[in-house]
Parts: structure tokens; sequence; C-alpha cells
């Protein structure tokens, strides 16, 4: 056959099997098939020695040329699959951000979290500014400067854990009170959220751990009254604006006079239950006007200054707020209790 013919031939064929390739593995098969060591065009460049000498710079030329004429429709072929190629790699990666799925489980604030962030944003809402003291405290402020001397009775009553003979677990947040008076002069404004420590009974109603909030005013002409009228913000904000408080007579060394405060019970609203026993009111907090003796220990002149201050038991707002009657409820951290709260 002649050489031209020839070359027509694996053209064509090279044309149709193209046309059929669709992957380039088959492809590269294919360029080994024509190029290749073996290849059909290779061998015709191979059958050169039998031509004459004035042919073979002729036939040399026109197999070149075909050569770079099939060299160029396999790359062409390669461009076009290697393109399709990518294009259903990408497919199939493609990721739908659309598409819904399953959530992972989303946590809840817990009970004495939401009614803490509830109580800070009543009263800063009223001007006070959040102040924080150490859960390890020195005796001093624990305890002497909130008049409270060595040897004092009301020590008693606390159930203090010592770790020495001058350092406790804070028994109260009180100590920031004085903190609080040593560093900052007045007009003071503060509430003091903590945990705190007591040698108590675990029960309904008791934990060695627990949280209160501490609540200090200092400024010229502060009476019970701006006491009275700050904790019915706090109450009724909290509880509803059916609720009242009612002072009762009390003591404690640091406030003088000093008072125990009830809210309206939140669940017969005054009319008596088993929640109040009868009463139609709730314990919530101790309080008072801060004690000149208080002042003077902690630098500031009580002939021309003086406060109030007020301690609230978180957990126990917590169990009110939610009607929860076991405080252990809230420290197991049983996801159906907890749960609850989303
Ligand atoms: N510290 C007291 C306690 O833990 C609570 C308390 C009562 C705080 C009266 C006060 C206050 O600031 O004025 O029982």
């Amino acid at each position: 056959m002649d050489i031209r013919e020839n070359l027509a031939q694996i053209g064509e064929e090279l044309k149709q099997e193209l046309a059929q390739t669709d992957a380039s593995q088959a492809l590269e098969a294919l360029r080994v098939k024509v190029l290749g060591k073996k290849g059909s065009l290779t061998a015709l460049l191979r059958g050169m020695g039998q031509l004459s000498p004035e042919e073979r710079p002729k036939m040399g030329q026109m197999i070149n040329e075909a050569r770079e004429k099939l060299t160029a429709l396999l790359d062409e072929k390669q461009a076009q699959l290697a393109a399709r190629e990518k294009e259903m790699r990408l497919a199939a990666e493609a990721i739908d951000i659309t598409e819904p799925r399953d959530l992972p489980p989303i946590g809840a604030e817990h009970p004495i979290q939401l009614v803490l962030n509830e109580v800070l944003s009543c009263f800063e809402g009223l001007g006070f500014q959040v102040a924080e003291g150490p859960e390890v405290e020195l005796d001093k402020f624990n305890f002497e400067l909130l008049n409270l001397p060595k040897n004092h009775p009301a020590r008693d009553a606390q159930d203090t854990f010592y770790i020495d003979d001058n350092i406790v677990l804070r028994t109260h947040t009180s100590p920031v009170q004085a903190r609080t008076m040593l560093t900052k002069k007045p007009p003071i404004r503060i509430v003091c959220p903590g945990r705190v420590f007591r040698a108590d009974e675990v029960d309904a109603t008791h934990s060695p751990v627990f949280h209160q909030i501490e609540g200090l005013v200092i400024d010229k002409d502060v009476t019970m009254a701006d006491l009275k009228g700050t904790l019915d913000a706090f109450a009724k904000r909290l509880y509803g604006s059916d609720i009242d408080v009612r002072f009762r007579p009390s003591f404690f060394p640091f406030t003088e006079p000093s008072a125990e405060v009830d809210l309206t019970c939140f669940n017969c609203h005054g009319q008596g239950c088993r929640v109040c026993k009868g009463t139609g009111w709730i314990e919530v907090l101790g309080c008072g006007m801060v004690n000149p003796k208080v002042l003077e220990m902690c630098g500031i002149d009580s002939s021309v200054y003086s406060g109030f201050a007020f301690g609230i038991g978180l957990e126990r707002i917590t169990m009110l707020r939610y009607g929860i009657k076991d405080m252990r409820l809230l420290y197991e951290g049983d996801l159906r209790f907890l749960k609850q709260f989303r």
C-alpha cells in the first residue's frame, strides 16, 4: 500500500476511535497504539528504509506532518476529557449547604444562671455595677470588717470552712462590701454575685456550696425608704407587678437596723398555701442600713455617708421563680431537668 494511503487510513481510524473514547486511560492507550514504539505511525517511519534516497525526504516530511496532526487531535481530545472529568469530580464532591440535617444537641443555660442574668439586668437598670471577690477569703473581710470580731457569737451561725486561722472559704458574699468600700469612694452602687460555702447538711433546702448576690449602696442621705424601693422594684421585676415586699425586724452585725424581707407568695398570691406554710409570704433575703461601725472600719465617714446592703440567696429565688421543690435538682446535672430550661 502507498504510504499516503496508509497515512490517510491511520488518520481515519484514529478519528473514529477518538469519537468512541470517553476516558483518559483509553485515550492514552490509543496514543500508544499510533505513536508508541510499536505504533502504526512508527512502523511507517521504520519502513522508510526501503524507499529510494530521492523519495525519503518527501515521505519523511509527510509522515512528520501527519504525526503533528495526529498529536494535535489526541491532545485536543485529552483536554476535552480532562475538563469533563474535572467537572464530574467537582459535581460529585459538591456539598449542598441547603440540605436539611440533624442539628447537634444544643445546651441550655442553667436555671441559676437564667435567674442571675435577670437579677443583674434588673440592678444594672437601677444604676448598679457588678463587683466580684475571691471565694477563698481572709477572715478580716469575711468577718472582722463586717463587725464580727473573733469569738463573736454570731460567727457560730455561719458553719465556716477554715483553711487556717486567718483564711476561710467565704461564708457569704458580704466581704465584697468591705473590699469595695476600702478601694472605692462613695457614691457606691454594686451587686456582687458569687459562690459561698458553709459546712451544712445536704437536703432539699441546704447545700454546702450555694450562691448569693450581695448588694451595697453608699451615698449621702441614703435611707431605709431607698432600700425598700429598690427591693420592691427587684421583686416586681422578677415575680410580677402584684408582688409586695414585707420587712421584718432582724439582726445582722453589719447592718443596723436589720430586716428580713418576705415577698408575696408567688404560688397563692397571699392567700396562704403549702409553699408559704399558710402565711401568704416567703422569706427571700436579709438586709439593713450599713452599720456605722462597718463604714468607719472601711474608711468611710459615717457622719457624711449612709448606705444600705442586702444579701439574696440565689438558689432560693431560683426555686421560687420556677417552682423547683428540691435544691439538689440544681446541682445534679440531670438532663431531663436541665432540658426544661431551653
Ligand atoms: N450575709 C448574710 C448571710 O449570708 C446576708 C445579708 C444580710 C447580707 C443582711 C447583707 C445584709 O448585706 O445587709 O446570711
